[in-house]
């Protein structure tokens, strides 16, 4: 079986890729090698005789018919993802987020054989108060552009589904974390600054809660969805959350704890603009169908720390982009200012 897997030199798509050729699946990985790219997340495979790399942008219409007609199924893993650069520059969330998905459609609408699968998030929904769970056919309620560019997507995926009687897959995933995930992100970034004794900026009063899934149990869900991928024509969402629940403070005292560094770093700051309180998914219907996440938030984190502890320092060094001069905008004046 062959599959196109875009984005996947990033944080989960970089997962999948692995998980695929081990699985023995002949893998296309298109990417553009954005700053979230990091060629040391595929290097275990780069030479595998069933990987195959292709440098350019789900937006580019040509390319990608060209290597949707080669497949079996086309994986999205390509966009726009981290929250705080959507504030920032939503323009190039739209590009990527929505353009690029259209783009994908009307490519797979053309190749009649190949299913696609397509990577969305809880944040479609909004905030979730206590003790709610969005189930799959809750409203949309984006809170930021980030998440408006993904629920944008999912419009567009429900029209060519409606329209063209495609039938397509959707994943809306919690927050996934493990080792390979971008610096900007909350566990990378607090445990490098954990680990270099520098403050962690830790927005608003930090009781925000986000559910946590260790990547490894992403990649078994998705074994799972793509052992029965629906036919029929409409859209199949899937909801992919741990249910561990966290509050973001107490991520922060965790990684101080296993790094044995002092909580005072913690460091409380502006808060994000329109930051939602609370994300949980209903994830009964995949729990039903024979799936669990095998490792606990606890034991993930601890994973996950250690993984950055050893590597993080030489893997950000082969990553694209420019770190020191994003942290400098994003957290430049709200350090300043505490
Ligand atoms: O929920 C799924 C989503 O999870 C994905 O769709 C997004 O692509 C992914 O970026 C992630 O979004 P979040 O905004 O939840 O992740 P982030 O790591 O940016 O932040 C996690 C929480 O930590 C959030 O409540 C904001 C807070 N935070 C984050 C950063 C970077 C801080 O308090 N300080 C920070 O410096």
């Amino acid at each position: 079986m062959r599959a196109l897997v875009t984005g996947g030199c990033g944080f989960i798509g970089s997962h999948v890729v692995r998980g695929l050729i081990a699985d023995g699946w002949e893998v296309t990985n298109l990417d553009r090698m954005t700053y979230a790219a990091n060629p040391a997340n595929v290097a275990e495979v780069a030479d595998h005789p069933r990987y195959r790399f292709v440098e350019g942008d789900i937006c580019d219409g040509q390319l990608v018919r060209e290597l949707a007609a080669g497949a079996d199924l086309v994986l999205n893993f390509a966009a726009e993802t981290h929250v705080d650069r959507s504030l920032l520059e939503p323009g190039v969330f739209v590009r990527t987020d929505v353009e690029g998905v259209v783009t994908l459609l009307e490519a797979v609408r053309e190749q009649p054989g190949t299913a696609l699968v397509h990577m969305s998030t809880d944040e479609v929904f909004g905030s979730i108060p206590a003790p709610g769970e969005a189930a799959e056919d809750a409203p949309f309620a984006p809170s930021s552009p980030y998440a408006a560019s993904k629920a944008a997507a999912e419009l567009m995926v429900r029209a060519y589904a409606e329209t063209y009687g495609m039938a397509v897959t959707v994943l809306r995933c919690c927050n996934v974390y493990g080792p390979n995930q971008h610096l900007e992100k909350f566990i990378p970034l607090f445990t490098m600054r954990a680990l270099a004794g520098e403050p962690m900026p830790l927005y608003g009063d930090g009781l925000q809660e986000r559910e946590w899934l260790f990547v490894e149990d992403f990649v078994d869900a998705l074994r799972l969805v793509l052992r029965e991928l629906p036919a029929a024509p409409g859209v199949h969402a899937v909801h992919i959350g741990s249910g561990e629940r966290v509050a973001n403070r107490r991520v922060a005292e965790l990684i101080c704890e296993l790094l044995e560094r002092p909580a005072e770093l913690i460091t409380p700051v502006a808060d994000r603009p329109g930051h939602d309180r609370r994300y949980a998914l209903d994830s009964s219907r995949l729990r039903a169908r024979g799936w669990a996440p095998r490792r606990r938030f606890a034991e993930g984190l601890a994973e996950t720390v250690a993984w950055y502890r050893e590597h993080g320092e030489a893997w950000a060094q082969t990553a694209n982009g420019d770190f020191a001069r994003y942290f400098e905008r994003q957290y430049g004046a709200r350090l300043a200012r505490r």
